[in-house]
């Protein structure tokens, strides 16, 4: 298990390098839609598009063993809160895992009797609800800092001078909002990776939303964030001080 764990995690990287590429296809497939003179480009776009996510399938065999292992140590976190909706969101992400291998083993004919639709409707829901998991973290933490600034003398000096500063802002819109969005910007602006996660989390949450059905968008605008959220995922591995923690 443990070498399992240690190679997918290796493979990790790679993955995300493997998603953007996949995004920036799916976007550049979407762009060149009506242009008929780049017929041949798109036919190639698309095969390399199918290509790289049956690869990332591949890669993907082990990464059900690694949510486990990643839920065991959330289970541990003493902020109730913060336990919950990530063990939460790590035991879904493993069921998707599971369904997502499933359908890797259906389309290399390892297993024939099983529907594809259904399966992949199982894993876009784990999908999903792994993600609202995570958002609802991210706006925990979000609100607890918040909390936090407001509290803190020296930004309750910076507020006051903001809305001195801006007197015809305050006098044409409600005063409260514009202190609650001074308040969120300045908590965004003061913790760059929960502001980097909510992003990366609200982009992926199309993908799912638009499979599902649930809000249907174009396949540009699921192109557009899929390859938003993995830049960002290949910045917060690279750079582990961007990283949301835990
Ligand atoms: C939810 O967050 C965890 C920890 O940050 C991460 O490992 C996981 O990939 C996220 N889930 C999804 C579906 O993005």
């Amino acid at each position: 298990m443990d070498a399992v764990v240690k190679f997918t995690s290796q493979s990790q990287g790679r993955d995300r390098i493997f998603r953007a590429t996949q995004y920036a296809c799916a976007l550049s497939i979407y762009l060149l839609r009506n242009n008929t003179d780049r017929k041949d480009l798109v036919a190639k776009l698309q095969s390399l598009e199918s290509n790289i996510s049956a690869g990332r399938k591949l890669l993907r065999l082990g990464n059900t063993a690694n949510s486990i292992v990643a839920a065991k140590q959330t289970m541990k976190l003493s902020d109730r809160v913060l336990c919950l909706c990530l063990t939460a969101a790590n035991i879904n992400r493993a069921l998707y895992f599971i369904c997502d291998n499933v359908l890797w083993a259906r389309n290399v004919g390892l297993i024939r009797s099983i529907d594809k639709e259904r399966w992949s409707i199982h894993a876009f829901r784990y999908y999903l609800f792994s993600l609202v998991m995570n958002l609802t973290r991210d706006l925990y933490v979000i609100s607890q800092l918040m909390m936090h600034k407001v509290r803190d003398n020296r930004f309750k000096w910076k507020m006051n001078q903001h809305l001195k500063e801006c007197p015809e802002v305050a006098e044409v819109t409600i005063p409260e909002l514009d202190a609650l969005v001074f308040l969120l910007l300045e908590t965004l602006r003061s913790e760059p990776t929960v502001a980097l996660d909510t992003v990366k989390n609200i982009c992926d949450l199309f993908i799912p939303l638009d499979k599902l059905g649930i809000y249907k968008s174009s396949a540009g605008v699921v192109g557009f964030c899929g390859f938003i959220s993995s830049l960002i995922g290949i910045l917060t591995f690279a750079r582990s001080t961007l990283r949301i923690k835990p």
